[in-house]
Order: C-alpha cells, then structure tokens, then sequence
C-alpha cells in the first residue's frame, strides 16, 4: 500500500512525487510515456523556449552591427538547432528521473486508471498491474484541441507538438488563436525569418490580457513582422500543391502549414473518474481548492485537468504541493491563485501578475493606473530594446492589485510585482525600496515611484 499513487507525471505529477518526499510518503508515479517530464518538459514549455531563444540569439546577429560586431547576415541551421532542442530536453527529463529516483519515488510506465477509491489499475508492458493507495492524484494533462475543418494531419494542420518537432523551417505559416502558444510561434517563426499570419476570434491578442500590454505587444510582434488579424474568424482551410489556403472575412491566405493553438483540453477520458464520487464537467475535474481534492475523499487532481484554475506548469506545481501538504498533515494550505504570474516569452516579452485594469473594474474597485515606458530607461536603450511598458495598478490609497510588463525580461521582472500583489504593498511601500542603476528593473522602480504620487525621472 502506497501512501500516494500519482496518475502522470507531468509538472503536477513530478511535483507532487518530489515533494511527497519532504513527508517520507511512499509514493507510486504512473505514466503512460517512456519518460517522465509531462508536456511541459517535452513537448512544451521548455522546447518552446529553447527555439525562442534560437530565435532570440538569430536577431542578436542580425542586429550586431548596430552595436559595432560586424558578424554578418546569419543564417538559421534548423536541424543543429533541432538537435539542440532534443538534447536539453532529454538531459532534464534525464535528470528529472533521476531526481524522482533519489527521492524514492517508483516510476511505473503505463496507462493509469481509477479503479475506485485507493485503487489504480497500470497496464504496464508486462501486463496490467493493480496499485494501491491510501490517496491518488488525478495529473493527466491536457492535450492540443482544435476547429471544425482544422483537425490536426500532422503535416499541414498541426499543434504546438508537431511545430516543435518540425525538420526544416516553415516559409509559410498560419496560425489560428493568439493565445500564449501562437504569439510565441509567431513571434519566434517572423524573427526567423517566416511570413507569419495571425489569426484571433476575439478583438485583441492574448485576450486575457491587459488592454494596453495587448496592444504594445501588437505593436511589437506588427513591427517584427507578424500580420495580424483579430476579430476574425478562419474559414475551413482549402488544401492545395502550394500548402493550404486559409480563408478569412473575403480574402484568403496560401500558406505552407497551419498551426493551431485554440487552447488545450483536458486529458481525463478512460481514466476511471466515474469509478470514484469525483465530479467532473467538460472533462474538466472539479476540487475543493482549499485542498485539492475532489468530491471522491482521497482523490485529489491538480494542473491542467482542474476545472477554473490555470492551465500553467507553475500553477501545477503548485497545486501538487497543496495537495502532498493535505495528505501529509490534514491541514489544508491552498493555493494563492491572485499572485501567479502569467508570462508569454515572445520578444519583447509580456509578463502579467494579479488582476489587469479590466478586470479590477468589473469587481468594483476604485484603481489607480499608472503606466511607465521604457524609452528613458538607460538600460534598456544600451541594450537596444527600449520598447514597452509597466503598467500597475492599485486601489485608490490602497494595495497593489495588479501589473502588466511588456519589455526585455517582463518575465523576470514580473516577479518583484508578484511579491508586491501577493502581500498587498502600497505603491508607497514597494517604492521605498531602492533599484540597482542601470538596471531594467528600474522601469518598475519608476512605474511604483509615479504610484506613490512622486516621480524621479
Ligand atoms: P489560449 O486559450 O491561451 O488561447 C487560445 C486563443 O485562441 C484565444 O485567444 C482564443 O480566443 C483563440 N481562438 C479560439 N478559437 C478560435 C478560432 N476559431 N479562431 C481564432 N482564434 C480562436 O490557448 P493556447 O495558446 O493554445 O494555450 C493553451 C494553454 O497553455 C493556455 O492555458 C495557456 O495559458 C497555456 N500556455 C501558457 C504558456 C505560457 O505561460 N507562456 C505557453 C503556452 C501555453
């Protein structure tokens, strides 16, 4: 009988596995995979990065010369740097298996289901194997999904999974939803060198996000290349001897391969939910998020199978961790979902944290919003990336409620506002504290200077 036994293996299941350890829980990790990693590691967030900084490094040549280094015109070799791709993720997912070994933790490869309650069923490659549990956690992921006339051929209509895998570099591209998978496609695709076609239903990219972050990244990706086209809609695609044909409104578009990224569904078919009291909607699993567990006792699901939280690898870790301290202790230590950063690594980079202006409106506060630009900031123009913006915001004489960075490193940045959301600083607070000259982070330093009614530069 194992303490824990964890369904997938991804950043919930890995995470809940590594942290068990802390408890000295016996725990079991089921996956269906021959490695451990989930999507985020393997064909995620961590390839995704690394071709976005193939993309980054590719326009670092290109603009050399502005900085006195004559380099040359660069050129891309697409499989050296596919090469690369699968070699850093192998040595994580390498490294991460070896991790889950040293903190005790029994990989069992193989298609897990719930049996009932403390029951999981493993059809390993010697034959089904029946584990027990004093608990299980439900982290089987989430998948690509699509559109009507677009299912995915692997070819000409993929997702996020086969674009990263592609063997040569895509001249023609279309891609449909400007999420953070398609702005990241896009924006790395244009810098190296492809026509990219963007395509979103709704009126601005990234919908989620900050009004004015959206239209400073539109802006940027405009300026990189990247032809966008929101509030529109894509009609079914024609397949030609060129590629495909996208249409859209009364034109149309030739392009060499179509990639989908509306958003990923979760992965929960066939895994036995129904043999537990465990409620879930559009396949999407409901829990109490005080302690991540479902209405089944000792059930617990955490990361993107969980219904109304985030689908983020670092919203799955930290779920797992509220789920491993539930189970060890009995105390519920739940998530605090309003300070999780959201970051969308194109160039320029756009990092959000807490509520956008939108939003803190909708829920009635009366906000302060001060914007900041980077043109000014000394740093930032060194290294010739002076565009974007801070933005925060914050109740009148109140906490910070929110940020938005678009700019060189929002990403990093993003994580000084997280603190300030997460304990409620006043701008006047935050801004007691001195940043480093020259430093990026200086645009947020200014940003929480003007919050706090004074300014400096
Ligand atoms: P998403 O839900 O973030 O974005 C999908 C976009 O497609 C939306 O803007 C939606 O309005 C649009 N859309 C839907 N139907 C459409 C249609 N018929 N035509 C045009 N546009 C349409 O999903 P995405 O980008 O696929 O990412 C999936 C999940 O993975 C998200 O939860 C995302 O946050 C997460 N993710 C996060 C990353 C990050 O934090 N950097 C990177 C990649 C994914």
């Amino acid at each position: 009988m194992y303490d824990v036994v964890i369904i997938g293996a991804g950043p919930g299941g890995y995470a809940a596995a590594l942290y068990a350890h802390n408890f000295g829980l016996n725990v079991a990790l089921v996956e269906k995979d021959d490695r451990v990693g989930g999507t985020c590691l393997n064909r995620g967030c961590i390839p995704a990065k690394h071709w976005l900084h193939t993309a980054e490094v590719f326009t670092t040549v290109q603009t050399a010369g502005t900085f006195g280094v004559e380099a040359g015109e660069p050129s891309l070799n697409w499989s050296t740097a596919l090469a690369r791709k699968d070699e850093i993720v192998n040595g994580l997912t390498r490294g991460l298996a070896g991790l889950l070994k040293a903190r005790g933790a029994e990989i069992i490869n193989g298609f897990g289901r719930l049996d009932g309650p403390g029951k999981v069923v493993v059809d390993t490659p010697d034959g089904p194997r029946t584990l027990e549990g004093r608990t299980v956690i439900v982290a089987t992921g989430s998948a690509p999904r699509t559109i009507p006339g677009y299912e995915f051929d692997g070819q000409t209509i993929v997702s996020s999974r086969e674009a990263l895998d592609w063997e040569t570099q895509p001249q023609r591209v279309a891609i449909i939803g400007a999420g953070a998978i398609g702005c990241e496609f896009a924006s790395l695709l244009a810098d190296v060198g492809s026509e990219v076609y963007l395509f979103e239903l709704l009126d601005q990219i990234v919908p989620g996000a900050d009004t004015d972050a959206s239209k400073e990244l539109t802006k940027n990706l405009k300026r990189h290349g990247v032809k966008i086209h929101t509030a529109t809609q894509v009609g079914p695609p024609q397949r030609t001897d060129g590629g495909v044909v996208v249409p859209y409104g009364d034109k149309s578009v030739e392009v060499d391969v179509v990639l989908v990224a509306v958003g990923r569904k979760p992965l929960t078919d066939g895994i036995g939910l129904e043999s537990v009291k465990a409620e879930v909607e559009r396949g999407f699993v409901h829990v109490d998020l005080e302690t991540m567990q479902t209405a089944e006792p000792g059930v617990y699901a955490v990361g993107d199978i969980v219904a109304g939280t985030p689908q983020l690898a670092h919203a799955g870790f930290a779920e797992a961790i509220a789920a491993i301290t539930h189970i060890a202790t009995g105390t519920p230590q739940p998530v605090d979902y309003r300070a999780i950063p959201l970051v969308v690594y194109t160039h320029p980079e756009m990092a959000s944290v807490g509520y956008t202006e939108t939003q803190a409106r909708e829920r009635g506060l009366d906000v302060e919003v001060t914007t900041h630009g980077f043109t000014a900031v000394s740093r930032a123009k060194i290294i010739g990336q002076n565009r974007g913006l801070v933005k925060i915001i914050a109740e009148k004489d109140g906490p910070i409620v929110g940020a938005s960075i678009v700019g060189p490193q929002a990403g990093e940045m993003i994580h000084e506002l997280m603190y300030a959301v997460g304990w409620e600083a006043l701008p006047s607070e935050a801004a007691a504290f001195i940043h480093a000259h020259p430093t990026l982070s200086e645009a947020v330093g200014e940003t929480l200077l003007s919050a706090s009614g004074r300014s400096l530069h």
